[in-house]
């Protein structure tokens, strides 16, 4: 029997048991449990093989139940809560000292937001605890905007994925926290810096290629295929390099497809950047699945959503 279904009733249950749940939003799929249960947010790391220096993110309601997580609330993170919320914005605030350490690995802050999915709103509405929730993902992989990805990644450890469809967005949140009142962003996501300033001004990129002490799960190697993936700006350049071998492409808009093309996915046939970020892990699961021996991904144009996905591409490129 398959464990996805859209059975709320039967994740209420299994959540306030203790137990995992995986629930779809905009952005990603995410592998949830009761923040105050240390028994599902030890599941979650152990599920993930996610290390523990690496903090969680809470997901609530609405803006009334953020008082019930956080202790301050900066001027200009309530405008950006007003404004984006729900959706692909997660805030860094001051925790409340009942939030457990496990869930910000022993951080005075909190990463929170209000996820943008009907029937996940849904459940957390019904619900008397937020959920933490990381991408449905083994710890490097690629996040999961599909039930049937949570499904190959961790049939034999969950119970139920509630099925919400393909995520809308496609890639992870955009993460911003606060230094001295004033918002910096942590992590590039699927919500825009371009539209973030309409709304707040200028606001400090620190989302760091490297270690981040800032946002402690953001990688060098990170959202990773299991094929070699190479990021390029000139697509041809590449194919010649790899003569002989069984290639993918992953390109925005123009199409390369000739004989020695395995498959080829492009990511938005008329240079939108939000569809092509919204196909882009989705693209990287299909070319997965051919054992490629290289992925040969485009780099987008630096603006709008072209700088987050470029962000993952470069991340996804990193060989150990
Ligand atoms: O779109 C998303 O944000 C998805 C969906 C499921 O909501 N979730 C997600 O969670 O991407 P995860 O665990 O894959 O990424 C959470 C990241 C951490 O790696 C860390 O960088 C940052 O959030 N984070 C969490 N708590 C933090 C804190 N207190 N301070 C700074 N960064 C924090
Ligand atoms: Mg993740």
């Amino acid at each position: 029997m398959s464990i996805i279904s859209t059975d709320i009733q039967k994740a209420i249950s299994l959540l306030e048991n203790e137990k995992l749940v995986a629930i779809p939003t905009e952005t990603v799929y995410g592998l949830a449990g009761n923040i105050f249960s240390e028994k599902a947010i030890k599941k979650i790391f152990s599920t993930k093989k996610r290390p523990f220096f690496n903090p969680l993110i809470v997901h609530i309601p609405s803006i009334d139940a953020l008082e019930n997580v956080v202790s301050y609330v900066p001027e200009k993170a309530k405008i950006l809560a007003s404004a984006f919320w729900p959706g692909s914005l997660t805030l860094v605030l001051k925790k409340k000292s009942s939030i457990p350490d496990l869930i910000t690995a022993g951080k005075d802050t909190v990463a929170v937001r209000i996820p943008n999915h009907p029937l996940t709103l849904e459940l957390l509405r019904r619900l008397p605890f937020p959920l933490a929730a990381p991408s449905a993902n083994p710890f490097n992989n690629i996040s999961p905007t599909k039930a049937f990805h949570v499904e190959q990644y961790f049939k034999n450890d969950i119970q139920l994925i509630l099925d919400g469809g393909t995520c809308k967005n496609g890639i992870e949140s955009t993460i911003i926290g606060f230094e001295n009142e004033e918002p910096v962003v942590y992590r590039l996501g699927a919500l825009s810096i371009e539209n973030i300033e309409k709304v707040i001004g200028k606001v400090t990129i620190k989302n760091h290629k490297l270690q981040n002490p800032d946002a402690p799960g953001m990688l060098q190697k990170h959202y990773s295929p299991k094929t070699l993936l190479i990021l390029t700006s000139d697509i041809k350049k590449e194919i010649k390099k790899f003569q002989g071998k069984k290639i993918g492409i992953l390109s925005f808009t123009n199409s390369y497809k000739n004989d020695r093309i395995f498959h080829e996915i492009i990511l938005s046939k008329y240079a939108n950047l939000n569809e092509a970020a919204t196909n882009l892990y989705t693209s990287l699961h299909e070319l997965d699945t051919f054992q490629l021996d290289v992925i040969i991904a485009e780099k987008l144009p630096e603006m709008g959503l072209g700088i987050s996905v470029n962000d993952r591409l470069q991340r996804a490129t990193f060989q150990e």
